[in-house]
């Protein structure tokens, strides 16, 4: 009998991605990635010069210089980091340093929830987190939103629906600074209210921070963890945007008794040591200055972005300029399914998330599309949009004519 490796793998497992990795497409809109020619080369090398200076020799020892929570001089650079730019007041002992914030995800999942629970995110939320909830059995219902986050009465709205039908909702995923897919900062209001929303029904909060280094107004209201005085708010972050995604260093954030528990479901055997004293080398005189001139860069590129779609797809494309980041949410006339557009545009070359995939109702995203602008370049963007809307006008005759400045 030939070997058939879906017979043995688990149930209930995703197919696996079709191909190995070839490389990217002329034009790669996905992927959250950071900008290659903006990393501070020198500054890192100097920094990881040290790091193996100081500390290579205890690599030879399973997380002698790390611990379970990870280095100690990154964790205090933490500290002060999320006071300055968060307000959240903790110690050393509140954070674990994760293999990117995606461990953070995996950790809180794995801490909070069984098989059947339910998590309530936002209307468009991260597509990676819906794909590991459910992958471990959870579900998950998403809240409306507009452009100031969650909206609380269509939140209590959910809450009630979940309690009829006897499911308790865990916890509250939110992403309220820069969020993922729209680029929006959710209002001290609201951020208020979801908490008050939290206290009332006794749910917790997970608040991943991981874009709200890069605002382009260089300010952010404080985390919704600061509102917390009781534990009830767990936050992450990541070094993936304000520096690089491949060094795999994110943060988890929580009161003691919950750092216990993750502490207990982190099995990895500690997070690499090598990116965490590098980091620890590197921030505290490079973090600062370095965010700054990423963040500007960004900004030029997100602009670049709106040129881009005004020009090639007219009043075809509506979107709503984000306030920070490195992606754009953007919505077409009911006439186009992005999910075929996304097939159409990948034959040309052009890689670009579609809706369906962001959203928790895969309705509500069928007309939408995302598009990260962080890596590809001015030139990329500019000819990598109007690809798309030549695509876009073939396939669904959206705009209504390809070349610039159509209007429809
Ligand atoms: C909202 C959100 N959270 C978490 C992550 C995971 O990032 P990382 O594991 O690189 O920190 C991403 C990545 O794109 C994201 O968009």
């Amino acid at each position: 009998m030939p070997f058939d490796l879906s017979t043995h793998v688990r149930s209930g497992l995703r197919p696996p991605a079709a191909a190995p990795f070839k490389g990217f497409p002329p034009y790669y809109f996905i992927g959250g990635n950071n900008a290659g020619e903006a990393l501070p080369m020198p500054e890192l090398i100097a920094a990881a010069t040290r790091a193996l200076e100081k500390e290579g020799r205890n690599l030879a020892t399973y997380n002698l210089k790390t611990g379970a929570q990870g280095y100690r001089p990154l964790r205090e650079w933490l500290v002060e980091r999320l006071k300055s730019w968060t307000q959240i007041e903790c110690s050393v002992d509140n954070i674990i340093v994760t293999s990117g914030s995606t461990q953070a995800l995996e950790l809180v999942q794995k801490v909070l929830l069984d098989p059947g629970d339910v998590v309530v995110v936002e209307g468009g939320t991260y597509g990676s987190a819906m794909t590991r909830l459910h992958d471990i059995e959870a579900d998950y219902v998403g809240v409306a939103m507009d452009d100031d986050g969650i909206i609380p009465a269509e939140l209590e709205k959910v809450l009630a629906e979940l309690k009829a039908v006897g499911k308790r909702c865990k916890y509250i995923y939110t992403i309220p600074t820069v969020q993922n897919p729209t680029g929006t900062i959710m209002s001290m209001e609201r951020r208020h209210a979801l908490l008050d929303i939290a206290q009332r029904h006794d749910l917790m909060i997970f608040e991943d921070d991981c874009y709200a280094d890069l605002t382009w107004s260089g300010t952010r209201p404080p985390a919704i963890k600061t509102l917390d005085t009781e534990g009830r708010v767990i936050y992450c972050g990541s070094f993936s945007k304000s520096i690089a995604p491949a060094l795999r260093v994110g943060y988890l954030v929580a009161d003691w008794p919950f750092i216990a528990q993750a502490l207990t479901a982190k099995t990895d055997a500690g997070s690499g040591a090598l990116e965490q004293i590098t980091l620890a080398e590197f921030l505290p005189a490079h973090f600062d200055s370095h965010v700054a001139k990423l963040t500007a860069l960004f900004k030029q590129k997100c602009d670049a972005i709106q040129d881009a779609l005004h020009e090639s797809f007219g009043t075809s494309a509506e979107f709503r300029p984000p306030e920070g980041g490195i992606f754009i949410w953007v919505t077409l006339p009911d006439t186009v399914d992005t999910s075929k557009l996304a097939q159409a545009a990948a034959a040309a070359g052009i890689s670009i998330n579609p809706g369906r995939d962001w959203v928790a109702d895969p309705e509500t995203g069928k007309h939408s599309f995302r598009l990260c602008f962080g890596q590809p370049s001015f030139e990329q963007i500019k000819d990598g949009v109007a690809k798309l809307a030549e695509v876009c006008h073939e396939e669904f005759g959206v705009p209504l004519t390809s070349g610039n400045v159509q209007r429809s």
